[in-house]
């Protein structure tokens, strides 16, 4: 049983790996991750530069977690951040570990970058422990997360999740002061959140 996690840049992904990415991604969130056909429907955007950690159990693709990176201005600072996506493991394997050594690692490799001042992205309530236990991620309770400014745009109040947030960098920690006690804007376009 090969049970190794292997790392690669999304966008770098050959076609089969982003289509059995797909698959695993389709038999989790079947209503907003389509299934491939002709085009395999893509897990990140390119521009955030993602980075995938995945396992493969006899040749099957079974634990997934994604790491999207981001530039954003916040509070008149610019800071590069990181945040898990896509994280998911095939219903058949959940209870075996796979998803906590996916985020451990893909959580590492964050920590290692050494360009990334911090990490956030959401969770629901349930799961805030099994991202502690995989990758010491903390629920900031006093941090609202929102995809945009503008209207209707996802935020971490209006859903049902928990705001997970680590600092990594001496600027992050430096200006640890801006970033509590506020709400932190992706930026990103409509419909899309972490
Ligand atoms: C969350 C998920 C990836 C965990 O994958 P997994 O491989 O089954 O996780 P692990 O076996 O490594 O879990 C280890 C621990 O996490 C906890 N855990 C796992 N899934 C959980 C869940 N859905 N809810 C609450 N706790 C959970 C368990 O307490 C488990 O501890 P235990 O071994 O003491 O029972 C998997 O449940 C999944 O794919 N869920 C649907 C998609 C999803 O919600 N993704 C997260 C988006 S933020």
């Amino acid at each position: 049983m090969t049970t190794i996690v292997q790392s690669i840049n999304y966008n770098e992904a050959p076609d089969t790996l982003q289509s059995e990415i797909a698959v695993m991604l389709h038999q989790v969130w079947p209503d907003a991750c389509p299934m491939p056909g002709v085009t395999i429907p893509k897990a990140h955007e390119k521009e955030l530069n993602a980075r995938s950690f995945y396992l493969h159990i006899d040749g099957k693709l079974v634990s997934y977690a994604g790491v999207v990176r981001k530039t954003i201005k916040h509070d008149g600072q610019t800071f590069n951040i990181a945040g898990l996506s896509c994280v998911a493991t095939d219903p058949e394997y959940h209870g075996q570990g796979l998803g906590l050594r996916t985020v451990a690692d893909a959580t590492q490799w964050i920590e290692r970058q050494g360009d990334i001042d911090f990490g956030i992205f959401t969770c629901s309530p349930s799961l805030d422990s099994f991202y502690n236990r995989a990758g010491a991620w903390p629920v900031v309770t006093d941090v609202v997360l929102i995809g945009s400014r503008n209207e209707g745009a996802l935020s971490s109040e209006s859903l049902d999740v928990v705001v997970l947030m680590r600092l990594f960098s001496e600027k992050a920690e430096a200006y640890e002061s801006i970033l509590r006690h506020t709400t932190i804007n992706l930026d990103f376009p409509d419909g899309q959140f972490l």
